[in-house]
């Protein structure tokens, strides 16, 4: 109830002349809507039409029913109404019974006199007016309160969801990435395949220039981005070499022809340019590019000296130099005397701080790649081949195309892949592997 709303009043007793004049003595109060009842049960029906009643004063003594009675009874009707009750000085027990069984909560001695009466009224009015505002104002808290308890559970399920989404798109785009890698590592292979398949000799060779090039790189804690330059710049180095002549191809240089000589002298220049079209690779380009300088100035194309020449590209050299010896030498000495003859070139073709690098991964990485004394090599058919054992040679397809390259390790998805390819393209010879025999 507002302040400017009218407040009820209900004054019940069975004397229609007191009522009378307690309606005379409020006529004046223009914020009471004065409602009288003659007993009981009269009041208990003004009560039922009156929900909104503030206040409701009583007699005590009426015939047909107690002042105690009547309120105890309206009670159950508006319990939010105030009740008072009007009795005699000699009748404390019923002014206590008032208080305890009907819920008045106060009582007015008879006979009243008329101003104490008013205040004692407006008071009431002024109490049930402030107690029904305290529970406006609750009941409003509460729905506030309960709102704001759903919003929290919404945005707690919007949090959960969107950070959920968020998981998603970053396990989707992590998982893209790694398959872009793949992919570009894949095509990087291809093409360097595509180089060796006219250069039948030198299988393998950008494979193995990557392998023990990349260990130096992480010997030499080389950053990421770099080592993936390396690993790019290794696996081209010689992508040039497509446009030096098959009759040139397979000659020394100081037996090639003036124009052989400018082929091969521009391989590194054309390597560069071969792959400058894809700006991710530029960085593998300058590699490509300076793969045959010299340490002291005296190489090739553009005779830089010392750390001028890019480290990834005076690893290549190495390693570059390394895989073209050891072809030179048979048997189990040739990786020794290719490293000796290496040895040899330190500071004039090659930066000494790598050598002891590249020896150190060369021993690792050849002595994995060629086959061991204690194996048993033997030549098999797809059918029988297991995994574990070692390819002792290259796979190679009747095109000439490499499939498998030796000192690769079987497992059940290479198995399948050669057994596969035998079965539509069969009259191949069998497959040589390595074992450990038991
Ligand atoms: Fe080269
Ligand atoms: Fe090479």
């Amino acid at each position: 109830m507002s302040a400017d709303e009218l407040a009820k009043v209900l004054f019940v007793d069975d004397e229609v002349n007191i009522l009378k004049a307690l309606q005379r003595l409020f006529i004046d109060e223009d914020d009471l809507e004065i409602l009288t009842a003659c007993g009981g049960g009269e009041g208990l029906a003004v009560v039922r039409d009156n929900p909104d009643i503030a206040l409701i004063v009583s007699d005590q003594r009426m015939p047909e029913m107690s002042g105690v009675e009547f309120l105890a009874a309206s009670r159950d009707i508006v319990p939010a109404a105030l009740r008072m009750i009007l009795t005699g000085y000699a009748d404390i027990d019923a002014a206590m019974d008032a208080i305890n069984k009907g819920g008045a909560y106060r009582y007015i001695s008879k006979p009243w006199v008329d101003e104490d009466l008013k205040a004692v009224v407006r008071d009431g009015v002024g109490k049930f007016r402030l107690l029904s505002e305290n529970r406006r104002l609750q009941e409003e808290i509460q729905a506030k309160n309960e709102e704001l308890a759903r919003w929290n559970l919404d945005l707690e399920k919007m949090v959960q969801e969107q950070s959920m989404e968020l998981q998603r798109k970053y396990d989707e785009s992590r998982e893209l990435n790694h398959k872009l890698r793949d992919s570009f590592r894949r095509t990087i292979k291809a093409v360097a395949a595509l180089i060796e398949l006219r250069d039948k000799k030198m299988r393998s060779h950008s494979e193995n220039v990557a392998r023990v090039a990349m260990a130096v790189g992480k010997r030499l804690e080389m950053e990421k981005r770099e080592l993936e330059k390396l690993l790019v710049g290794a696996m081209l180095h010689d992508v040039g070499k497509i446009a030096i002549a098959d009759a040139n191809l397979d000659l020394p240089l100081v037996e090639m022809d003036e124009i052989g000589r400018q082929e091969y002298l521009g391989h590194p220049v054309l390597g560069q340019q071969a792959v400058a079209m894809i700006v991710s690779m530029r960085g593998a380009g300058r590699l490509i590019r300076h793969h045959h300088e010299r340490f002291d100035g005296e190489g090739f194309p553009d005779r830089l000296a010392g750390e001028a020449i890019p480290l990834g590209a005076r690893i290549i050299a190495v390693a570059d130099f390394l895989d073209h010896r050891l072809r030179e030498f048979e048997g189990d000495s040739g990786l020794d005397l290719s490293l000796d003859n290496l040895k040899e070139f330190s500071g004039s073709h090659f930066d000494p701080e790598i050598i002891p690098h590249v020896i150190a991964a060369a021993r690792e990485f050849y002595a994995e790649a060629l086959p061991h004394a204690e194996f048993v090599e033997r030549e098999l058919p797809p059918e029988r081949l297991r995994r574990g054992m070692v390819l002792a040679r290259d796979v190679v397809a009747a095109s000439g195309l490499l499939l498998l390259r030796k000192g690769v390790k079987l497992d059940a998805d290479n198995i399948e892949t050669l057994r596969n390819y035998y079965e539509f393209d069969p009259g191949h010879r069998p497959i040589r592997v390595v074992f450990e025999s038991f």
